[in-house]
């Protein structure tokens, strides 16, 4: 008999089929969020979940937990859906998936940096709207980006990618983590033992920080102000890790140039006045989104599963 492993969202096919290989599945036909209920409930004759961003697998998710479920596989590196104060109080193990969308993410964030202060949202509106009316030298002027300051608060291996690639622009890199790297792992950047060290050189800051209760609504009006005139913020770390109506008003006022972000508090349900910003460029959470990361996602979730189905050590724990 094959172990029971409740799935809560669909899978890309590759790793559904192989998860149908070695599993009796649990999981919806459709692919709407679930509540917690919902979760249960399918995992009510499971050994196993695997779970995506956004399912609340809270303290009373676990408490509700039939026993036999020993393990809980995120489909995602981030765990900050999951009480991990909780599962370990049950004794669940919690899997994640590091590592492998790393170079997704990354170029993401760049993305976000290029689309930001190159004006692509107004670009692409007007060439889809057919508004765009002639070339002209004052036609939506951006910020270059070559050859400027990028700060990156969290040098992880994101962070890293994203320093990384900063020197095909020529960038000036400065960073804050909460230690100092060895060189080989900088890529040329600055360290900053403070945030409020930082944050005067970044005129683009990228954000890689995990959402933790010392990083929610860091990125607020005080913070905002240590930034250069113009500078423009991109996030792909958590949305709450942004106060959004201070980072809105900075907007507005022209504190801040642009923000590229490809996630939000409450995503989906994001702050309306984001949609009317004509100096936002925004995304749906994609950093992580390509064919080759989300595959590899998935089978990092599986390999965690397998491995605790067969009694061995979950590679990927947090
Ligand atoms: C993660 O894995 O935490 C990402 O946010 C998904 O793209």
């Amino acid at each position: 008999m094959k172990p029971v492993l409740a799935i809560t969202r669909r899978l890309p096919d590759a790793v559904e089929k192989r998860a149908r290989e070695s599993y009796d599945l649990r999981m919806q036909d459709g692919d709407e969020p679930l509540s917690r209920d919902q979760i249960l409930d399918l995992c009510k004759d499971a050994d196993a979940a695997l779970v995506s961003v956004g399912d609340p697998i809270d303290a009373a998710f676990f408490d509700a937990l039939p026993k036999q479920v020993g393990i809980v596989a995120t489909f995602s590196v981030g765990t900050d859906h999951i009480d991990l104060g909780a599962a370990k109080a049950k004794g669940v193990i919690i899997g994640n998936t590091p590592g492998v969308l790393t170079d997704a993410t990354a170029d993401i964030a760049w993305l976000l940096i290029l689309g930001a202060a190159r004006r692509a949202s107004e670009g692409e509106a007007e060439v889809r709207n057919a508004t765009w009316s002639s070339w002209r030298p004052t036609h939506l002027m951006g910020t270059q980006v070559t050859g400027k300051k990028l700060g990156i608060i969290g040098m992880g291996r994101i962070g890293q990618a994203v320093a990384k690639r900063a020197r095909g622009f020529d960038m000036d890199v400065h960073y804050f983590n909460r230690r100092q790297l060895p060189k080989d792992q900088e890529f040329g950047a600055t360290y900053h033992s403070s945030i409020d060290e930082l944050l005067p050189h970044c005129q683009f800051l990228s954000l890689h920080c995990p959402s933790t209760p010392e990083t929610r609504g860091m990125v607020n009006t005080d913070f905002i102000a240590k930034l250069p005139n113009g500078a423009i913020i991109v996030n792909t770390a958590r949305g709450d890790v942004v106060n959004d109506g201070d980072l809105i008003a900075a907007l507005k006022s022209g504190k801040l140039t642009a923000a590229g972000l490809d996630v939000f508090a409450g995503e989906p349900n994001i702050e309306p006045a984001y949609r009317d910003l004509p100096n936002t460029f925004l995304l749906p959470h994609l950093g992580s989104a390509t064919v080759e990361t989300r595959n590899a996602m998935g089978f990092r979730a599986l390999d965690n599963i397998d491995a605790f189905t067969q009694d061995k050590d979950v590679p990927f724990c947090v």
